[in-house]
């Protein structure tokens, strides 16, 4: 099971908007999807029409530590239509932070129990709340896959920067590295800034952003308003073409054969609908064949347990490929193939991010910091 979770702390960037559609999309592609409404303001709840679901079988059901609250995850997942359930949410979830705040593994409590669960489903979808706490960071834990979704608005990349921290403060505390992908939304291609904000974005997220962009659409307001998703309020609406595209983009994240199947599957489903073009992001050419160079990494640091060095070239992921070779002298050292270009990067000292101080050369980052460059 792919476990997906929407996150931003920013309000209003289209969280909610995606996680419901999303679900819905990969449904229609055949495949079958939880929907987790892990936000108290219970939006997605409202949004499917669920608002009348019994209190008690809930989100907050599935991860308290009260014995007569407490139930098992199957029973609080509710059919909502063909291939979609959902785990709806309610406002005592904004307790349990609170509730289980002395607790050892609270921050797993999410990622155990659809563990445990032992559920029947190829996609889980979670909807976050507008906040970096708590159920956000359960969240993470829990994601293979996390989208951010990023709205045109001139602070929307600021936010970003804090949460792709509480990412990298994942990685480092407990090794866990979902893939990270942001999502351009509420995009009005009528605006000037959106489109200088798009180009921001991409600037940003290079390849880690979809290529689907989710454009202003009316239709997908109005059909949360309906209870129900634009796939079922307008299959023929902008709203149901860009989220049937990006959940083709998040399945064929698992693998070109399945996408296959899965296209073929879609495009039988889809004969009545026409999709209008949509704007999409060029895609980036790679240089004509280029050479890979040598690049070497090293440091000095001869008490250091464990060196990784990790950039753009790997998307900052500690693991064995990125782990530095002890050398007898007591420096480490790793070497790469890359082509050529420039590359940021750090080293990642016993846990602790430092810039390479044999390299004068660095660049801000928009986390504040500073990254090492590399040109090659
Ligand atoms: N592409 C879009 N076109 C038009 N309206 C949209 C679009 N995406 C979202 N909206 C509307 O913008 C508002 C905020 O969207 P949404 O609830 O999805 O954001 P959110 O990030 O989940 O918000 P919160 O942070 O409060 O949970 C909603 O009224 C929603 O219907
Ligand atoms: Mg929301």
């Amino acid at each position: 099971m792919k476990i997906v979770s929407i996150a931003n702390q920013k309000g209003g960037c289209g969280k909610t908007t995606t996680a419901i559609n999303l679900s819905s999309a990969i449904a229609r592609l055949g495949k079958k999807v939880l929907l987790i409404d892990l936000d108290p303001q219970a939006h997605a709840t409202f949004g499917l029409g669920l608002s009348n679901a019994p209190t008690d079988k809930s989100i907050y059901n599935v991860l308290t530590d009260n014995n007569e609250k407490r139930r098992d995850i199957a029973n609080c997942i509710i059919s909502v239509s063909e291939n979609l359930d959902m785990i709806p949410s309610n406002i005592l979830l904004s307790t349990l932070e609170q509730e289980l705040k002395d607790t050892e593994g609270a921050v797993s409590k999410l990622f155990g129990s659809i563990d445990a669960g032992k559920l029947n489903y190829e996609y889980t979808i979670i909807d976050c709340p507008p906040s970096l706490g708590f159920l956000t960071f359960n969240a993470l834990r829990a994601a293979g896959i996390v989208i951010v979704p990023v709205d045109m608005g001139a602070f929307s990349l600021m936010g970003v920067g804090k949460l792709l921290g509480m990412i990298e403060l994942i990685k480092v505390k407990i090794n866990h590295s979902p893939q990270v992908r942001a999502l351009a939304t509420l995009y009005d291609r009528r605006l000037k800034y959106s489109e200088t904000m798009l180009n921001e974005i991409k600037t940003f997220f290079k390849d880690q952003l979809f290529e689907t962009i989710i454009r202003l659409n009316v239709t997908l307001r109005k059909s949360v308003a309906q209870g129900m998703s634009v796939l079922q309020f307008d299959i023929k609406s902008n709203g149901a073409h860009d989220h049937i595209a990006l959940a083709q983009e998040v399945v064929r994240m698992e693998g070109a054969e399945e996408f296959k199947q899965a296209l073929e599957e879609v495009a039988f489903k889809q004969e009545e609908v026409v999709l209008p073009a949509s704007p999409r992001i060029p895609a980036i050419q790679p240089a004509a064949e280029p050479v890979d160079r040598c690049a070497i990494f090293s440091i000095n640091a001869p008490k250091a347990k464990e060196v990784y060095v990790v950039g753009d070239f790997n998307h900052w992921k500690i693991n064995e490929a990125s782990r530095l070779a002890k050398l007898d002298d007591g420096s480490w050292q790793k070497k790469l193939a890359l082509t050529p270009g420039k590359y940021r990067y750090k080293f990642v000292v016993d846990g602790e991010w430092i810039l390479d101080s044999q390299n004068a050369e660095k660049e801000q980052n928009p986390f504040g910091s500073y990254d090492s460059v590399k040109k090659l």
